[in-house]
């Protein structure tokens, strides 16, 4: 096997996050294969999937396949992962992890297929090279990925190691951050290209903010980790790596490391003074606070400045009953600080409770379908016209969105 060889290379994503990751994709040059609502497939070589990990915002993992089979149990298993040359791919003092996703009624356990899977890799490795690689459960050297659907199996490369969305600049969680892929996702959503005036109340640790800071000044997420999966194997062409870096580091200076660059202002604020701080280190680490202001306030007394702009918003949504209740009046808050503060603006604001959005009491544009991990979420569009446009419905009588679309 080479690593000019071409092969099927799958993206991953989060649910509902495909097409947007199919535009990605197809913006760096790529044709799309095929797309389902967890992936992208494309053919290329590993300088095609490095080049994926450095640039995409929405994805999660980045896979080369390695072999599909016809598989009716585990012994069968072993024996097919035994054809794959593992000599070719990993270091004779190497380390594999292997991560599986089964739904077959052949076996029940994930555990064991992932047993059997190194097993196979060891047992082969040990007969071409004389040397066993170590495995265990660690992202960050060789992954091993294997899905077995059915009587079908497919093993893969996980040239990504841990997903791609884990950007490693929010070294200070805060509670319930929006993983980074879902809050590029709502960025690029909202249309924001840095031209107008962002603002995130409720920015917590700061994921919406510092997605948009990277957006708008062109900066290449990968750039912000040294650690990818394909790193560790045989494969590796570090020259060619980093002269794609060095490529991508010139891009970004373009817009966003150019002296006296700055986007339209980028405004986040939240109540609580612990989480801007973090959310400001996390800037800080994601190379971009300078373009970030940050401020601690309740979100109706969030600047709005003049003119036009976005506002996008995360409010908890809750999951126990006394916190929805003590919620209902936080979003029917909301629903009168963006008619009375932000006229001319575009809102979006990111939920998963329906019940709760409905005491925003405003008319939606759009409704747009998101998933937070298993959460069915909506990113709800408030087009706020300044004027004398009557778009807003009367809470007592409850307004009637168009359809989910
Ligand atoms: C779901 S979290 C936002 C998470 C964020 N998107 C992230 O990725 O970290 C909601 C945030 O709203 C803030 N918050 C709650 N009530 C608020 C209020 N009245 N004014 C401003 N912020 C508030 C909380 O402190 C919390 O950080």
């Amino acid at each position: 096997m080479k690593a000019t060889d071409k092969r099927t290379i799958l993206i991953t994503c989060g649910r509902g996050l495909s097409d947007l990751l199919r535009q990605e994709i197809e913006a760096l040059g790529f044709a799309v294969d095929s797309a389902h609502e967890t992936g992208v497939e494309i053919t290329g070589d590993l300088t095609d999937a490095m080049r994926l990990n450095l640039h995409l915002r929405t994805a999660f993992n980045v896979l080369v396949l390695l072999a599909r089979f016809e598989c009716r149990g585990p012994d069968p298993l072993y024996i097919q992962v035994g054809r794959i040359p593992w000599e070719d791919i990993l270091p004779t003092d190497g380390y594999v992890c292997v991560v599986g996703r089964i739904d077959t009624p052949t076996i029940k356990n994930t555990m064991y297929a992932n047993l059997k899977i190194k097993d196979a890799i060891a047992d082969r490795m040990v007969q071409k090279t004389g040397c066993r690689p170590d495995s265990g459960k660690d992202r960050n050297r060789a992954v091993v990925q294997a899905y077995w659907k059915g009587d079908q199996c497919w093993i893969y490369l996980n040239t990504s190691g841990r997903k791609i969305s884990d950007r490693q600049y929010r070294r200070i969680p805060c509670q319930a951050p929006l993983r980074e892929s879902l809050a590029a996702a709502i960025i690029l959503t909202a249309g924001y290209d840095g031209s107008e005036t962002l603002v995130c109340p409720m920015c917590g640790s700061g994921t919406l903010p510092i997605e948009a800071a990277l957006i708008a000044s062109r900066r290449v997420p990968g750039l912000l980790r040294t650690n990818f999966a394909f790193m560790h194997t045989t494969l590796y062409d570090e020259a060619a790596w980093q002269r794609m870096r060095a490529e991508a580091l010139r891009q970004s200076k373009k817009r966003g490391g150019k002296a006296g660059f700055r986007p339209a202002r980028i405004l986040a604020t939240d109540i609580d003074a612990s989480v801007v701080a973090a959310a400001q280190r996390n800037a800080q680490t994601a190379g971009v606070d300078h373009l970030i202001e940050f401020g601690v306030c309740d979100f109706a007394d969030t600047e709005i400045p003049e003119g036009k702009g976005i506002v996008v918003m995360n409010p908890e949504y809750g999951i126990r009953l006394g916190e929805i209740d003590a919620l209902k009046q936080t979003y029917q808050r909301i629903g009168d600080f963006l008619k009375q503060k932000c006229a001319g603006y575009t809102a979006f604001i990111f939920t998963g409770n329906p019940e709760l959005s409905k005491k925003i009491g405003l008319r939606t544009s759009r409704r747009i379908p998101f998933f937070n991990g298993d959460i069915e979420c909506r990113l709800l569009k408030y087009e706020l016209y300044s004027g004398t446009r009557k778009h807003y419905a009367d809470r007592s009588n409850a307004p009637t969105d168009p359809p989910d679309r």
